[in-house]
């Protein structure tokens, strides 16, 4: 069999039988890799992602270094906001920040639809170009910012600490924020069908902001569009994973999003959310990322109790809970990454899992 004919990562995407848990690292093309840091001394963050060749370069490093079981476009969420006509700045130590917020429901008609063709070329060109020197080791995961998270940024501005400003339209003026949302829903479908036509093999949705809503909030204004989403940019073959942080405390509404992975912080039980989610979705994650600082033979007895919660059988990609820090060092990722490969395929042994608590 060809190499791209059978991935590891799309085979427990799916919750088929795989002879061991694939892994891979949220942010894992970024800062704690020295030869990031070395391309990042000669170009600022989004002249990086604004260049296919810096982002193909900067997305196969850790599939060189580390050997993972997928590649994730080096981009970020923001190229949506940004695409929409809303001026960004990174800056250092403090991140990205929109210049200019939504603040009154009179801005939104001014943000432009999204044409991914033209406006986001870039990033369509940087697949296409993975695409062609991975030439099927491992598969590509598209990605986008999930409509709550972009709305976030899009009103706050920046990082926030109260969310202030977004909790005011989610109490004061709900009909507001959905017009908002609708408008970048319309925006990431568009953007995550043009990823997978460029060659994207999966797609994953941040929610990084889904847990400072209230719980019918997160009914109402996360994942009623996330659904709707993960509905119209469906693709045979393609598997879909919904990201959101902070919101263990409604897994079994988490059930509902109909993606076919459902990717978990680090707080969460992964015996717990098998049960309740099992039956219908695989599980991505979920060692704390902080975990990483401890020395490689504490990182493999975790990623061992990991593995374990989660328990014998398919439907399990193994990840942090959130994404990778700066200063861990690459050792102690590479100790996580050979820790699944080498503990894993036990629980995927039928005759050795028999014997399993
Ligand atoms: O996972 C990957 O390696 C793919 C690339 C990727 C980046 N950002 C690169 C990046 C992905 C998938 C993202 C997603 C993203 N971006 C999210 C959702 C996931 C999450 O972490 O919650 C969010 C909220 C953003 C917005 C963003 N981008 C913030 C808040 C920051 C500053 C904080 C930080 O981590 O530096 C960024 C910058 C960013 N995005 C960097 C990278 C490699 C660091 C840029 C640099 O200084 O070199």
């Amino acid at each position: 069999m060809k190499p791209e004919e059978r991935h590891l990562f799309i085979e427990a995407c799916f919750r088929r039988p795989v002879e061991r848990t694939p892994v891979w690292m949220m942010r894992q093309a970024g800062r704690y890799l020295p030869e990031y840091r070395a391309i990042r001394e000669k170009y600022d963050f989004i002249t990086m992602y604004k260049t296919p060749e810096l982002v193909a370069e900067v997305t196969l490093q850790p599939v060189h270094r580390l050997q993972v079981d997928a590649a994730i476009l080096f981009s970020d969420i923001l190229v949506i906001p940004e695409a929409m006509g809303m001026a960004l700045e990174f800056r250092e130590r403090q991140g990205p920040v929109l210049l200019e917020p939504i603040r009154q429901v009179g801005q939104i008609p001014s943000l432009k639809p999204v044409e991914p063709e033209t406006d986001l070329n870039f990033v369509l060109e940087g697949i296409r170009l993975v695409r062609r020197e991975l030439e099927g080791r491992v598969p590509l995961i598209g990605f986008s910012g999930a409509p709550w998270t972009l709305a976030t940024y899009m009103i706050e501005g920046g990082a926030s600490r109260n969310f202030g400003h977004i909790k005011r339209w989610r109490f004061g003026q709900p009909d507001a924020l959905h017009q908002l949302l609708e408008r970048i829903s319309d925006a990431v479908v568009a953007y995550c069908r043009a990823q997978i036509a460029a060659g994207a093999q999966a797609i994953q949705l941040f929610d990084s902001w889904a847990g400072i809503l209230d719980a019918a909030g997160f009914e109402a204004f996360a994942l009623r569009y996330v659904r709707k989403i993960i509905q119209e940019i469906r693709t045979p073959g393609v598997p879909i994973i919904y990201f959101a942080r902070g919101v263990g405390a409604w897994l079994p509404r988490l059930a509902t999003c109909g993606a076919d992975v459902v990717g978990l912080d680090w707080q969460v039980d992964l015996r717990t959310a098998r049960q309740i989610l099992g039956p219908r979705m695989a599980l991505q994650g979920n060692l704390d990322p902080t975990a990483l600082y401890a020395p490689p033979p504490v990182i493999r007895q975790l990623v061992r109790e990991m593995l374990k919660r989660y328990g014998a059988g398919s439907g399990h990609v193994a990840n942090l809970g959130h994404g990778i820090l700066p200063d861990v060092p690459v050792e102690h990722a590479r100790a996580f990454i050979e820790a699944v490969k080498t503990e894993s395929p036990v629980f995927h042994n039928t005759s050795e899992t028999e014997r399993l608590p």
